[in-house]
């Protein structure tokens, strides 16, 4: 039998609630699908900078490089807001991202019916969605050089400065991202949409026929299509069902994704992954994390939507375990759940009613997978 090995890091804030209820669920796969996990527990963040004096250990970094997969809570919170700039807490979650190498962040922006008058669009244009925006994560123009701020005593510059970043893409970073974009599309819908701005850019122009060259030597199978980014913008608001799989560059990924997150809803919702080159077992290095952060609003209070991390679980059973029909499994008790009306606070609409707490919504989804 395989067994799956996983970290869990369960950060600051919300992160040790939510997470306390996807151990639930894993615990439900274990007791009920005989599946085998081998799961470890460290910490990060102000958790970890509390026990160590720096946000994330060498002996965790050296267990997250071994592991199948690692599933992070959150990180921060205003007790550490003070700290120096080289042991915030983000920085446990940004050496863990830089050292794993991942390059291609995965934010799906899923609808479920229940929360469709939660769109800031029409429940027509929405219910249902079910698209991925794959964003290339280590390269690009937040991290081109050169780039600075500068004198420029060209007349005429009123203020007399220069700031700039560069858009630098190479063909191998491309490639790669759009392998995974291909990969992912093969588990799904079968299309992958590419934008950039290659009306504009060379970066664009490169970026276009990379990703059509993977496509035509490896991928010939996926159908592939390509947008300026731009239009992918207005499309995403008019059309987003259109869509199956979105691969592109860190900088439009960046907007574009966040634009996407908010067809569906709550920040309590939103699952993500971080995935990088493949193991030698062939699946990718991976992270699996909620959207949000460890809101300190409500932290405590038992008040947090589990959702999200469960979601991002779930990916993980996907991406990083192979087990597809687990995955949407859970999915399934998720929408059964909120199909029923249950809700926590976040999800709550204008009509009022009394929200579950953060391990009721857990017990129900477990409820909800045992009934399935
Ligand atoms: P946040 O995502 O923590 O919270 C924003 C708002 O959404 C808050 O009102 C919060 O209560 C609500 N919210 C978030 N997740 C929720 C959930 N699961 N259920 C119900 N409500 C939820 O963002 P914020 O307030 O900007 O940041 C708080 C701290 O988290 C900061 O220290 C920030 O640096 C950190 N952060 C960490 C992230 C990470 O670990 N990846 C990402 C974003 C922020
Ligand atoms: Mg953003």
């Amino acid at each position: 039998m395989t067994t799956y090995s996983l970290l869990i890091l369960p950060g600051d804030g919300i992160g040790p609630e939510v997470m306390a209820e996807v151990r639930k669920v894993i615990g439900w796969f274990q007791q009920n699908r005989g599946l085998s996990f081998d799961v470890s527990e460290d910490l990060v963040g102000g958790a970890a900078y509390d026990k160590h004096g720096k946000p994330l250990a060498d002996e965790t970094m050296a267990k997250a490089q071994a592991v199948d997969a690692v599933l992070l809570g959150a990180v921060g919170g205003p007790k550490y807001d003070d700290l120096d700039f080289s042991v915030k807490p983000e920085r446990g979650l940004l050496r863990l991202r830089k050292e794993m190498d991942l390059f291609a962040n995965l934010r799906p922006a899923q609808c479920f019916d229940a929360l469709a008058d939660f769109s800031s669009l029409k429940r027509e244009v929405v219910a249902g969605l079910d698209i991925l925006i794959v964003r290339e994560l280590t390269s690009g123009v937040y991290f081109g050089e050169p780039r600075g701020i500068s004198a420029d005593d060209t007349p005429g510059n009123e203020g007399g400065r220069v700031g700039v970043n560069t858009q630098r893409y190479t063909s191998g970073e491309i490639r790669r991202v759009a392998r995974s974009a291909f990969e992912l599309a093969r588990k799904r819908g079968n299309r992958v949409c590419s934008m950039e701005k290659a009306n504009v850019m060379e970066s664009g122009i490169l970026w276009r026929e990379e990703v059509q060259w993977v496509h035509d030597n490896e991928y010939p199978d996926v159908e592939l299509s390509h947008m300026y980014a731009d239009n992918g913008a207005m499309q995403l608001v008019r059309n987003p069902r259109q869509f199956d799989v979105i691969v592109t560059d860190n900088l439009f990924g960046d907007i574009l994704s966040d634009a996407a997150a908010m067809l569906t809803g709550s920040l309590g919702m939103l699952p993500s992954a971080s995935l990088g080159a493949p193991m030698e077992n062939g699946r990718p290095k991976a992270l699996y994390e909620p959207v949000h952060g460890s809101a300190p609003d409500i932290a405590g209070q038992g008040k947090a939507n589990p959702i999200a991390c469960i979601l991002s679980f779930a990916m993980c059973l996907r991406y990083s375990f192979g087990l597809g029909a687990e995955a949407d499994l859970l999915e399934k008790a998720v929408e059964k759940v909120l199909a029923d009306g249950v809700r926590t606070g976040d999800l709550m609409g204008a009509e009022g009613g009394k929200p579950v707490s953060t391990a009721e919504m857990g017990d129900h989804i477990v409820a909800a997978l045992s009934a399935l």
